[in-house]
Parts: structure tokens; sequence; C-alpha cells
């Protein structure tokens, strides 16, 4: 099967494929304003940190289209990274990925149409690098993998990512390693990444997959019926807690208890020395319509009051291994040195 690229550049705009509207419909949107990618990021039309941090470039690149040679080409495209950063605060790739086209514009040249070329050339960059970091990853991780029942949350996959995935990239590297790797997807409520997304994406590829309600982890971990947990990250902070999807730490208590591996893939773009620990992370709440309402119907009464954040942060302690592209860390005393990583 040919791999799943979310999102992609196609000239002077970038394409995503609307995940809002999976399993049901493959729809593609065209997004060509800096405005169109504020809000696909925003309402999850395209999703997962390193995809956002690809749409992100590319709202840069667009940014840069609509600067005239009269305007000051720094200041607005500083004002349409912090626009675009503003669209979700957990995901680090996002600001990773703005600073990283802010950094390639602070040296250009004042020629229009070469500047604007060059920031859609970085742009594919940012997506191409991201498919080579998640291949490693899954070279990598793949290894530490046992056969058996690997239990994911969220999706960190094709569909969070530029193409193969980070904790599902590790499924794929482990049964491209001739392991005999089953999926168990948790749906993730409140908004069902795992069950719309995951189950999708890993049925396509031809996995073996098992849809549990969140709440089931524990239960098949007690009876043995899950030999390893592997996630994504949001952010990685210095000290080795790890933001990801709400839900990700309850699975990480859980696996401590019952002493299965707990995983966490991540592209070196999604870990952020600048966040001393998960104290520090920002968690981005969302709408309460995300938590009272399943499948468009309404399952509680009027008046009833919602949290809804969407990330939590699970600490170092309870997480065996970080897998990036650069190498394996074990982040159990909490001083990690990121210089050396395990190969
Ligand atoms: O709110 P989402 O769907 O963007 O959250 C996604 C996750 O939490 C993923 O696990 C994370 O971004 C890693 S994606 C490789």
């Amino acid at each position: 099967m040919e791999m799943l690229k979310p999102v992609y550049i196609d000239g002077h705009t970038v394409v995503i494929l609307d995940q809002r509207f999976l399993p049901q419909k493959e729809e593609w949107l065209c997004l060509d304003t800096v405005d169109k990618v504020f809000y696909g990021i925003r309402d999850m039309a395209v999703r997962g940190a390193p995809a956002i941090g690809i749409a992100a470039a590319a709202g840069m690149a667009i940014a840069s289209i609509g600067i005239g040679p009269d305007m000051d080409f720094i200041r607005a495209m500083e004002e349409a990274g912090k626009y675009l950063i503003s669209a979700r605060p957990t995901a680090v790739n996002l600001e990773w990925a703005v600073n990283r086209m802010l950094g390639l514009a602070r040296g250009l040249s004042k020629a229009w149409d070469s500047r604007v070329e060059r920031l859609f050339a970085e742009a594919r960059v940012i997506h191409e690098d991201d498919i080579r970091m998640n291949l490693e990853i899954g070279r990598l991780g793949g290894l530490l993998l046992p056969d058996g029942a690997i239990m994911t949350h969220c999706n960190a996959g094709s569909l969070a990512t530029g193409g193969y995935g980070t904790a599902l990239g590790m499924i794929r590297g482990a049964r491209e390693a001739g392991r005999d790797v089953k999926v168990v997807s948790c749906e993730t409520r409140p908004y069902l990444q795992g069950a719309r997304l995951t189950t999708w994406e890993m049925l396509r590829d031809g996995f073996d997959v098992t849809m549990i309600t969140d709440n089931m982890a524990g239960y098949m971990m007690s009876r043995g019926m899950i030999q390893a947990v592997v996630v994504g990250a949001d952010r990685v902070a210095k000290n080795g807690d790890v933001a990801n999807k709400i839900g990700t730490y309850t699975h990480a208590v859980l696996a401590k208890r019952h002493n299965i591996p707990f995983y966490v893939a991540a592209p070196w773009s999604t870990v952020d020395p600048n966040t001393l620990t998960g104290a520090d992370i920002v968690i981005e709440e969302r709408s309460p319509d995300e938590v009272l309402f399943c499948g468009g119907t309404r399952i509680a009464p009027e008046g009833v009051k919602v949290f809804n954040p969407a990330f939590d942060v699970t600490p170092f302690d309870l997480i065996t291994a970080i897998i990036t592209d650069r190498g394996i860390f074990r982040p159990e005393s909490g001083r990690i040195d990121w210089e050396n990583p395990k190969k």
C-alpha cells in the first residue's frame, strides 16, 4: 500500500485530507490563505503535532505571497507566525516549524518571487524531513516491540504526520522487522482519533486491529492481553515528561502497574529543551461540545458543566523509552543526556 500523506504542498497551496470526516468520507481541502490554514489547524481538519507543523510551514510560505515590496517583510512574517502558532498551543511542532520558516525568512533577499519560492521549498523540505524522521523512528523503535498486541492511543500515524507516523510508524517498523504484531486502538474520547483514524489507517495497511473504549485498557492489561503500549507526543520536555492526547497518562500508570513497556515515539521536532518539565506545558482546552456530543447526538443534559483538556502530561518515570529519529532515550532519572542517544 502506498504511503498515505495527509498533507502536501502543491504549487502555492497546501492540500490536506480533512480528518473531520474520516472514516466516512475522504475529502481533500486546498488551503490557499493564511486564514484557511489557521482554521484548518484550529478546527482539526489537519491534526497531529508534525502534520500541523507542516501545514503551518506552508502557511508561512503562503503569507509571504501577500507581503508587497513596500511592507516590512520580517515584521509581517512574524505576525503571520504568531497568528498560526495561536491556533493550537500544546504541540511544539507548530512553533518549531514557524520559527524555522522565520529563521529562513530573515536571511532572504528582498526579491519577491525568489523569497516566495524559497519559503515554499523550505516547507517541502520540512515535510520530507518529517517522513525521513518517522522512517528512522520506525526502524529503531520497531526492534523494541515484542510479538503480540500493541496498544496505542489517539492517532500518531501517517494521518498525524507527513507520512508513515511515529507511534504507528513503530508498529509498521516492527512488522517490517518480522514481528507478529496486532494493533489495539483505544477509541480516544472525546474526539475519537483512535476509533475514527487509527483503525482506518491501520486496516488500510492490512494490520489486525481491535478497537476498545479507553476504560477497557486496564482490564486487558491485567489479563495479559497487551504486550506493549506505544504513543506519540505533542511536546517532550527537557526532563522527559511528555504531553500527549488526554488519557495517555492513565494508560502509562496502568502499564507501570502491570509491568508493560510504555514507549513514546517522537521526531526531534517534538523535543523541546526550552520547556524544563511537564508542569511548564500549556494544555489546550477545547469546546465543551466535543464532550457533550457524540456522533452529532447530545449525550448529556442541558446545564451540566464540562471540562475538556485535550492533552495530559505523562511524567518521565512512567516512560520506558522515548524513541526519536536521533536515537533512544531512557528517561527514568529525569536527567536525559539528549546529546547521547542509544542507537
Ligand atoms: O488533538 P490531536 O488529534 O492533534 O492530538 C494528537 C496527538 O495527541 C498525537 O498523539 C500527537 O500529536 C503525536 S502525532 C505523531
